[in-house]
């Protein structure tokens, strides 16, 4: 395993995004589940990032961060089988040039949720060569842009994808079924397994990750079968797809927001709350200590972990400061502990479309008021930036 390069902040303190949730006015398989009336909202032309980015990027730089996640969007840059659009890589070339300047280390993501039409329409990621698309994808990802990028993210959340994509159909291609399900969780493996090994033949120092969705899972009650029901659900939602990747990750990437509890009664459908915990506007529970539970259970793969995402939707922003607060206090703690914790991103740098929930969730450190475009930093912005100078140079 690639030992972290000594060029590199010892701690990357940034904020991350996606393309689809950003950037505006997308083609993919996305697009069409929005114009076919599902979700609250179509994501039109989202927050414009595509056209605004070199300001976006000065703003994040203004927060004080030393990184910033960011995923390319599969269907601009491959919109047709095997066609590769040279003006979009061109694009995400001068955005990470830009990125490199400011002193933002680029953390890639290649697939956050959205696929290519012509994915979709060979049946979606399911297909037998589902994963040598996104293999070929990634080769010419490299050929463009591995020379500027080190740190990489194959494919975020893949345990969501499959969830709310296959067996609850709140998301593309809307399907109810367990075998299709399973068959998506392989599928997605062999797709991070032919891209990790593809950018490690073209770049062996390169860092290569899964951006895992884990949640604390705990038991409704103390009796038994909860207690079995909240095991078996870390067991398929947290563990299953870690523990398939295996060795092939040189960092867990974690996604941390929320505790969910097992019941026996609800069957394998999570219960999101107890009654008397606080909420984010979306009605998840705000449970800083979960956020070190689940690092110290990713803590058997003895890899560095990168949170690649920790965030909250709130119209209240001094709750946003306090969320962040609590959390990186849960991060200390689990370096204290002796977990090799490399980086914090905060999800998200600015506001952005919320997949089915549309645009009324405010996960931003920076706002965006929707009519105008216009940006503004919250208070939040500078309270993460206040902890991140008084840690400078102590990680
Ligand atoms: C995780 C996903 O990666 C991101 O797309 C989403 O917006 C946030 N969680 C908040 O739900």
């Amino acid at each position: 395993m690639a030992s972290w390069p000594t060029a590199w902040p010892p701690f990357l303190f940034g904020a991350a995004t996606s393309s689809h949730q950003i950037e505006g006015n997308q083609q993919n398989d996305w697009t069409d589940w929005e114009e076919s009336g599902h979700g609250v909202e179509p994501s039109g032309r989202a927050t414009d990032h595509w056209e605004r980015w070199a300001d976006d990027l000065a703003l994040f730089k203004s927060l004080g961060l030393n990184a910033y996640r960011f995923s390319l969007e599969w269907s601009r840059i491959e919109p047709e089988p095997g066609q590769f659009d040279r003006n979009a890589l061109a694009q995400y070339r001068a955005m990470i040039l830009r990125m490199r300047e400011l002193g933002l280390q680029p953390l890639l993501t290649l697939h956050h949720f959205t696929f290519p039409r012509w994915v979709a329409k060979r049946g979606g990621f399911v297909h037998p060569e589902a994963h040598q698309w996104f293999n070929r994808y990634t080769t010419q990802v490299m050929r463009h842009l591995g020379d500027i990028v080190d740190l990489f993210v194959t494919t975020n959340e893949p345990m969501v994808l499959v969830v709310m994509g296959y067996l609850i159909a709140l998301w593309p291609p809307g399907g109810h079924g367990f075998r299709r399900a399973f068959r998506l969780i392989d599928r997605l493996v062999d797709a991070h397994r032919a891209a990790y090994r593809t950018i490690k033949d073209f770049k062996p120092d390169a860092w290569v990750g899964v951006a895992h969705h884990l949640i604390a899972f705990h038991p409704w009650t103390q009796l038994p079968w909860d207690r079995a029901t909240a095991a078996v659900l870390r067991h398929l939602m947290n563990d299953r797809f870690m523990d398939k990747v295996g060795a092939e990750q040189d960092f867990i990437g974690v996604n941390y927001y929320t505790r969910q509890y097992g019941r026996l009664l609800g069957g394998l459908h999570p219960v999101q709350s107890r009654p008397g915990m606080p909420l984010t506007d979306l009605g998840w529970e705000i449970y800083p200590q979960g956020l070190l539970e689940v690092l110290r259970r990713v803590g058997r793969f003895r890899r560095p972990i990168l949170i690649t995402e920790n965030g909250i939707a709130t119209s209240q922003d001094q709750v946003r400061s306090t969320y962040i607060r609590d959390h990186l206090s849960q991060v200390a703690i689990a370096q204290q502990e002796g977990l090799d914790i490399r980086g914090y991103f905060y999800w998200s740098a600015l506001d952005n479309f919320e997949w089915a929930e549309g645009y009324r969730p405010r996960f931003g450190l920076i706002g965006v008021n929707y009519d105008t475009l216009e940006r503004n930093l919250r208070p939040s912005a500078a309270v993460y930036r206040a902890i991140i100078e008084a840690n400078r140079g102590q990680y």
